[in-house]
């Protein structure tokens, strides 16, 4: 009886886990694995529903038995008598053996396959198409097509081209972090000092959203990215204007904006390519107009988050290497949010 309580036990829990999986399955659809938007993505999903049933069968084998035990009548056996062992070997050997070797043998040759069609860990026979680079928190990207004098450098948000595989390369310059775009493929971690791979395909135009997938700080839950999906020709736009330098301001206001930009210590940490501001600490910030969002996708890019950012990253964003830049006025800070709005 007391074998059967411990297994009900056990069935109540994996019970209350699939209970759980509404929630999982109605999850935010761009970013879920549950909603794949491209191949590698899909053979990953086709493997977890799989994996699903098998888990639901076992469950259901499991309560159907301790249901059988459970209203088994009462003095059809005695708990005092001399237990029989030799009948129970046969259970051991089915149920403890024979059945979990061919699930996970199953379950094993599934995952491989499905890793076959993808693998993310060789590296590829061309060069990588994009470099990806993990800071605390962020991410520096860099588009590695064209020759040398084309690459350029952005952040946070990548552009593809819709229905094209890319080819990423990733490494950090702190601590692990791991790439993570639910909709379009599985986790790979950017390790200091080993550049890992992976290759990403959406199969139709359309954003789809990332985390950070392995805990690097304070501010992991905010190490967001962003993957764009572009029709080729957009795309191609969106690449050419990318590699252009920045804009020049054209106004009086965008004019001050750049003068205090490049005044104060901004330009230490960031590029704005065509400027004197060359700094690699930070984000490139030469398009920063042209992206959705700032502070690693954690905000929309609009003038009052650009404006909140700049003068109180440090209360948004605790620990991040963004320090609070105070000594302006509310004219001055005006004039820079007008110009980086325009960097586009
Ligand atoms: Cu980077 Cu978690």
């Amino acid at each position: 009886m007391v074998t059967a309580m411990r297994q009900c036990r056990f069935a109540i829990l994996l019970t209350g886990l699939l209970l759980m999986l509404p929630v999982f399955l109605r999850a935010d659809a761009p970013q879920s694995a549950l909603h794949p938007a491209g191949p590698a993505a899909a053979e990953i999903s086709h493997l977890a529903r799989f994996v699903l049933i098998l888990f639901l069968i076992v469950a259901a084998v499991m309560w159907i038995l301790i249901l059988l035990v459970l209203t088994r009548p009462r003095g059809s056996f005695d708990e005092h008598a001399p237990i029989h062992f030799e009948r129970g070997y046969s259970w051991i050997w089915i149920g403890g053996f024979a059945v979990p070797i061919v699930i996970l043998a199953t379950v094993f040759v599934s995952g491989l396959r499905a890793n076959s069609h993808f693998p993310i860990h060789d590296g590829p026979a061309h060069p990588a198409d994009i470099r990806i680079t993990g800071h605390q928190w962020w991410w520096d990207i860099e588009y590695l097509s064209g020759g040398v004098n084309q690459y350029f450098r952005t952040a946070n948000e990548i552009h593809i081209p819709a229905g094209r595989p890319v080819d990423i390369e990733l490494d950090s310059v702190d601590v692990i972090h791991s790439f993570w775009v639910p909709a379009l493929h599985g986790k790979v971690d950017l390790v200091p000092g080993q550049v890992n791979h992976i290759r990403i395909e959406a199969d139709q135009p359309g954003t789809y959203s990332g985390q950070c997938a392995e805990y690097c700080g304070a501010q992991h839950a905010n190490m967001k990215l962003l993957v764009i999906a572009d029709r080729p020709e957009e795309f191609e736009r969106w690449e050419e204007n990318q590699r252009q330098d920045s804009r020049q301001a054209v106004d009086e206001q965008q004019r001050a904006g750049q003068d205090l930009f490049l005044s104060r210590p901004c330009g230490l940490c960031h590029t704005i390519r065509g400027t004197l501001a060359n700094g690699r600490v930070g984000p490139d910030l030469t398009h920063i107009g042209s992206r959705q969002k700032i502070a690693a996708n954690m905000l929309p890019n609009d003038d009052a988050n650009l404006a909140a950012w700049i003068t109180h990253a440090q209360a948004l964003k605790p620990a991040s290497e963004m320090p609070d830049i105070t000594q302006f006025d509310g004219r001055q800070l005006q004039a820079m949010v007008a110009y980086l709005r325009q960097l586009q």
